[in-house]
């Protein structure tokens, strides 16, 4: 089949159109990432082309220092490329201003890091709350939303606990309910389960697993073939490419709701 160099237009498609299963969620074109350390040039990512569609679940891969954490900066807008396209929803995010990627960052993209990253002597219910207050929601719907989200993660008994107050597994699974405060369409998440015990990091998975099934895209960096094992896609980056990018036909099954919530008591 002979590919048209006019196929590429396809990434202006606007977000709210029909078929949402199907349709391009990100798309990279000719990504390259060079950082810049005065003396020295690190290629970060070399010229990566890449597709993720809307309710994909996804596992990047690779050794450290392979670009993942690159790919996810830029991905999460909190970096920008050197060279290349990035498409968000056919939004051309690539060469936007640092404050507008920060408003697209608190509106379309949750990010949750491998050290939870979440604001001491504040509640967790307040943490869950933050990015909603930057996205001018009304305090009595950020509360509702907050509880709501907290109640989802299992973690409705613990919403007036300081972070230091909960486990890790806990204080991540605050993280997740709280890159879900907007409803973004994407979450990210860098190394979630690098700091939890194994059964912890089953719970992060399951509970990424039902997002997914609820209709989240979700990519998830890890070095661990169980986690990966979650998901429908794994991407494998060596040197800053691509190495390999396969489907799992048989990702590890979820097991119930109670798995998660009987943590609880
Ligand atoms: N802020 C930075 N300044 C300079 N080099 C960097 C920076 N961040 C990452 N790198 C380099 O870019 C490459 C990819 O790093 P990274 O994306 O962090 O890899 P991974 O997350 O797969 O471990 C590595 O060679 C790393 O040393
Ligand atoms: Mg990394």
């Amino acid at each position: 089949m002979i590919r048209l160099p006019g196929k590429r237009k396809e990434t202006a498609v606007p977000a709210d159109t029909g078929g949402r299963e199907s349709e391009e969620l990100i798309r990279l074109e000719n990504l390259v990432k060079i950082y810049d350390t005065g003396a020295l040039r690190v290629l970060g990512l070399n010229k990566i082309n890449l597709t993720i569609r809307r309710g994909e679940f996804v596992a990047i891969m690779g050794h450290s220092g392979s670009g993942k954490s690159t790919l996810m900066n830029i991905l999460g807008c909190l970096d920008r490329p050197t060279l290349g396209q990035y498409y968000l929803e056919g939004q051309d995010v690539a060469g936007l201003k640092p404050d507008e990627l920060s408003a697209i960052r608190n509106r379309k993209i949750g990010f949750v890091f491998q050290s939870f990253n979440l604001i001491s002597r504040m509640s967790v219910e307040k943490n869950v709350e933050v990015p909603m207050t930057y996205a001018r929601v009304k305090p009595a719907e950020r509360k509702r939303r907050a509880l709501r989200l907290l109640e989802q993660v299992g973690l409705l008994s613990r919403v007036s606990h300081e972070p230091n107050e909960l486990s890790g597994g806990q204080r991540q699974r605050v993280a997740i309910a709280r890159a879900l405060a907007n409803d973004p369409p994407l979450l990210l998440a860098d190394e979630p389960t690098g700091n939890l015990d194994s059964q912890a990091s089953v719970e992060i998975m399951e509970l990424f697993a039902r997002l997914h099934e609820s209709g989240v895209t979700v990519v998830v960096v890890t070095h661990e073939d169980n986690i990966a094992a979650y998901t429908h896609r794994i991407i494998t980056f060596q040197d800053g490419r691509i190495l390999s990018d396969r489907q799992n036909e048989h990702p590890t099954p979820v097991s119930s709701q109670q798995g998660l919530l009987h943590r609880l008591t």
